[in-house]
């Protein structure tokens, strides 16, 4: 075939396609494993870092990460919906997000303002143990923003299963510097000791536009984020949401029920 005709072009291309493709498939493969290592590592190191465990800026190697995690956190799968621990169900190996797409392991969720649209059966938390008893539960969170969905985590006392020791968000689309702000650290440090539930057991706590006082005097309300009233207002729903009826409700109640054990 002629070096410059047109056939010889087009099968060059072609040739061309099949091996990186090839290629790139391979690696995909290949690095499959890794990447499911790195991102169960990753979600260590937040709940970690949410639990007051792993300090801000704190550089851990991967061994490190895991002990610490193995030492101090006892991971639980409940059932949302009767907010028990779910039989036969392995949280080493229990991925909420997928089960979450998984129609035979969700259901819709019905019409709410943090905009989530489905509901695993089972959800994934993780139990912070101190002298063999839960000291802190933390539990997961994801609701729209306003150009995603911010994915987090919430820290909550067990002694109470009301006041919050942490908040924390490991995957979002908002702007920097406006709604990202989600992740600045003088920020997330506005949450401990606020409560979530008013007296009749209703979520009360939010983001408000402005500030808000100290926890002690304001405990429902977060200073809002400048210029990032709908990230903001985003956070206060999902909160809500996840603490209501939907969500954790019927978790935290039988926790209280049973003292916090
Ligand atoms: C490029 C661009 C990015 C923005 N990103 C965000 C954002 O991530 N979160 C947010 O709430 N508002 C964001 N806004 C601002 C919103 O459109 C809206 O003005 C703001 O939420 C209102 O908040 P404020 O009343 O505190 O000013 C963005 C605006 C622009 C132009």
């Amino acid at each position: 075939m002629a070096q410059h005709s047109t056939g010889y072009t087009i099968g060059f291309a072609a040739l061309v396609c099949v091996v990186c493709g090839v290629g790139i498939a391979s690696a995909a493969v290949a690095l499959a494993d890794r990447q499911a290592e790195n991102k169960k590592l990753d979600q260590q190191k937040q709940v970690l870092a949410v639990a007051g465990l792993m300090k801000e800026g704190e550089v851990l190697k991967p061994e490190e990460v895991k002990k610490r995690f193995a030492d101090n956190i006892k991971p639980e799968v409940v059932d949302l919906k009767g907010g028990v621990a779910a039989q036969g169900v392995d949280p080493a190996s229990f991925d909420q997000r997928k089960a979450q797409k998984d129609p035979a392991q969700s259901r819709e969720a019905p019409p709410n303002n943090a905009k989530v649209l489905r509901l695993p059966n089972n959800a994934l938390v993780y139990k912070v143990m101190k002298d063999g008893k839960v000291d802190t539960l933390i539990l997961p969170i994801e609701g729209y923003g306003l150009w995603s969905t911010l994915y987090g985590f919430l820290a909550l006392d067990a002694k109470d299963a009301n006041t919050v020791k942490g908040i924390t968000f490991y995957q979002h689309g908002e702007t920097p510097g406006l709604g990202g702000e989600v992740d600045n650290p003088k920020w997330k440090a506005l949450w401990p000791g606020r409560k979530i539930y008013d007296d009749k057991g209703t979520p009360q706590i939010g983001v408000v536009k402005g500030q808000a006082g100290p926890p002690a005097s304001d405990p429902y309300r977060v200073d809002g984020l400048s210029g990032a009233t709908i990230t903001s207002n985003g956070v206060s729903n999902l909160v809500k949401f996840w603490f209501g009826p939907d969500g954790f409700g019927p978790y935290i109640q039988h926790l209280k029920a049973a003292g916090g054990k």
